[in-house]
């Protein structure tokens, strides 16, 4: 059985992840939620306003309720100022399963954050709540997400046709990778 303890403040080498503030809306729509580039591969289409990044946040605000809604916003320690979430989705708690989303500004990327982060909630997942499998997916062309996958030694497991639409409207191929608690605890990670 799952041992659901919502969203634990989480620290790695150069990141806190914590819950999400109210005001963390102004770093959201400055940092990622406001650019088209982040949301290239994303089903959504960037904020125009920063109601909009308001609304959301003030909504997974108030999910934290919720002891099984995990959201991280994603701290940078030596810029302090959010820069992305990593939120685990899709749970369920009969075969304990979930799947992983992520995102960052592009300002911030290629330096190994999402890999560090992720690593930590994979840490999180199998340690803490106990999950058997953890998933993710990513469009076929999102290069970037995928190496950050095999970076956290999930494995490839197949791709999917036309599974999801994107921010343009269009259906577009998923490759899914996931990794299992026991290949966790058999690696050099845990
Ligand atoms: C995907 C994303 C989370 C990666 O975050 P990040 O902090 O830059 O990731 P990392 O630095 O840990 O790893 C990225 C890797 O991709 C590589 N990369 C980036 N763009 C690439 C490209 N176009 N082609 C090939 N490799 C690329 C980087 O070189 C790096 O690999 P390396 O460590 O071997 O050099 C970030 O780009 C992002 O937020 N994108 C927008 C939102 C998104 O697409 N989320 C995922 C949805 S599935």
């Amino acid at each position: 059985m799952l041992n659901h303890k919502g969203t634990e403040n989480l620290e790695t080498k150069r990141l806190t992840l914590r819950r999400f503030r109210e005001d963390d809306a102004i770093d959201m729509f400055n940092n990622w939620s406001s650019h088209s580039e982040v949301t290239k591969y994303l089903s959504w289409t960037p904020h125009n306003n920063i109601e909009t990044s308001k609304k959301l946040v003030d909504f997974w605000v108030n999910g934290y309720k919720n002891e099984k809604q995990y959201n991280w916003a994603i701290e940078l320690k030596e810029y302090k100022g959010v820069i992305g979430n990593i939120t685990l989705l899709e749970i369920d708690d009969d075969t304990e399963n979930c799947e992983v989303g992520y995102c960052i500004g592009e300002a911030f990327w290629n330096r190994g954050i999402m890999t560090e982060a992720l690593l930590k909630v994979i840490d999180f997942g199998f340690n803490e709540i106990g999950f058997k499998r953890i998933a993710a997916r990513f469009d076929v062309n999102n290069i970037a997400s995928e190496k950050v996958m095999k970076k956290c030694n999930l494995t490839y497991e197949g791709t999917l046709r036309k599974i999801a639409r994107n921010n343009e409207g269009n259906l577009v191929d998923c490759s899914y990778y996931s990794i299992l608690k026991e290949e966790y605890y058999n690696s050099e990670d845990k």
